[in-house]
C-alpha cells in the first residue's frame, strides 16, 4: 500500500489542503459514502452527551456544523454552542446552515490550542475530527482542560470493524470504492479519499483509544460501535 499520509510537520497544511477542496461536496459526500448513516451516527453522538436547557457546549471540528445544530436543539435558548474548525471553507459551509437559528456560534480555532477557557464548558462534542489532528494526545488534553468537572466529552470517530470477514470487504470498500467515488462526487485533486483511509487504518482501534481516555483523566469511559464497528463513539467523563 502507498503511504499517502503526510509527514507529522506537514500533516496540518495538507489536511487542511484537503478539507478546502472538498468542502462544498463534504455533505454530500458524506451522505453518498455511508449511505445516509451519518445522520444517525450523530444523533446518537448528541444523545450521549445529554445535554440539557442551559449547557454550554464545544463541537471541536464543526465542520460543516452538523453536530453543533443537534447540540444547540438540546440546550435551547439559555444555552450555546460554540463550534470550532481550523477551515474557513467548512466553517462558511456550516455557517450557511446556520440562517435563521440562534445559539451557534461558528470559531476558527485549532483543536490543539482551542480558544476556550479551562472549565468553561459542559460538554465537548467531536466528530470525525481528531484522526486528522497533527498532536492527537494534545488535542484530547485541551478536550479535558476545558470541561467542567463532570463535563462529557463524546468523540464520534472511524474505528476498526470488529468481524474479520466484514473487516475484509470495508478494508476493499474503503480502499477501492471509497477513493474512486469520492473523487468523482467531489472532483478532488489533492488526494483526501485515499488519505481518508489510510487515516482510519493509523488511527487506535475502540479498547486502544478507551485505554488512552483513561491515561488521561477521563473516567466512566465507554464506547459504543455503529456499522459493526467502521464508527466507534467514545464517551468519557471529566
Ligand atoms: C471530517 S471533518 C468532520 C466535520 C464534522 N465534525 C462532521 O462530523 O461532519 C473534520 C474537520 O476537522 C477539522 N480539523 C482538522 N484538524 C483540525 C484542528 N487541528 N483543529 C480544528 N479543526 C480541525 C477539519 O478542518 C474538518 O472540518
Amino acid at each position: 500500500m502507498q503511504n499517502v499520509l503526510p509527514s507529522s510537520d506537514k500533516k496540518e497544511q495538507t489536511v487542511q489542503k484537503m478539507f478546502s477542496s472538498i468542502a462544498r461536496y463534504y455533505d454530500l459526500n458524506n451522505t453518498v459514502l455511508s449511505l445516509g448513516l451519518h445522520h444517525r451516527w450523530k444523533k446518537k453522538t448528541v444523545e450521549l452527551a445529554e445535554l440539557g436547557p442551559g449547557d454550554r457546549v464545544a463541537d471541536v471540528g464543526t465542520g460543516t456544523a452538523d453536530l453543533a445544530i443537534l447540540a444547540a436543539d438540546q440546550v435551547g435558548e439559555k444555552g450555546n454552542v460554540v463550534a470550532i474548525d481550523l477551515n474557513e471553507a467548512m466553517l462558511q459551509r456550516g455557517l450557511a446552515k446556520l440562517v435563521g437559528r440562534s445559539g451557534v456560534m461558528m470559531a476558527r480555532g485549532n483543536a490543539e490550542r482551542l480558544p476556550l477557557k479551562d472549565q468553561s464548558v459542559d460538554a465537548v462534542l467531536t466528530g470525525f475530527c481528531m484522526r486528522n489532528v497533527t498532536d492527537f494526545d494534545g488535542a484530547l488534553a485541551e478536550i479535558f482542560r476545558v470541561l467542567k468537572p463532570k463535563g462529557r466529552m463524546v468523540c464520534l470517530e472511524f474505528s476498526r470493524p470488529q468481524h474479520p470477514i466484514f473487516r475484509k470487504l470495508y478494508d476493499f470498500y474503503s480502499f477501492q470504492i471509497l477513493p474512486a467515488v469520492g473523487q468523482w462526487v467531489s472532483n478532488d485533486q489533492t488526494g483526501v479519499y485515499d488519505y481518508l483511509p489510510a487515516s482510519i487504518r493509523q488511527f487506535p482501534d475502540q479498547e486502544t483509544f478507551a485505554k488512552k481516555l483513561r491515561r488521561m483523566g477521563f473516567t466512566e469511559v465507554a464506547y459504543y460501535n455503529r456499522a459493526g464497528g467502521i464508527v466507534a463513539i467514545h464517551i468519557g467523563k471529566k
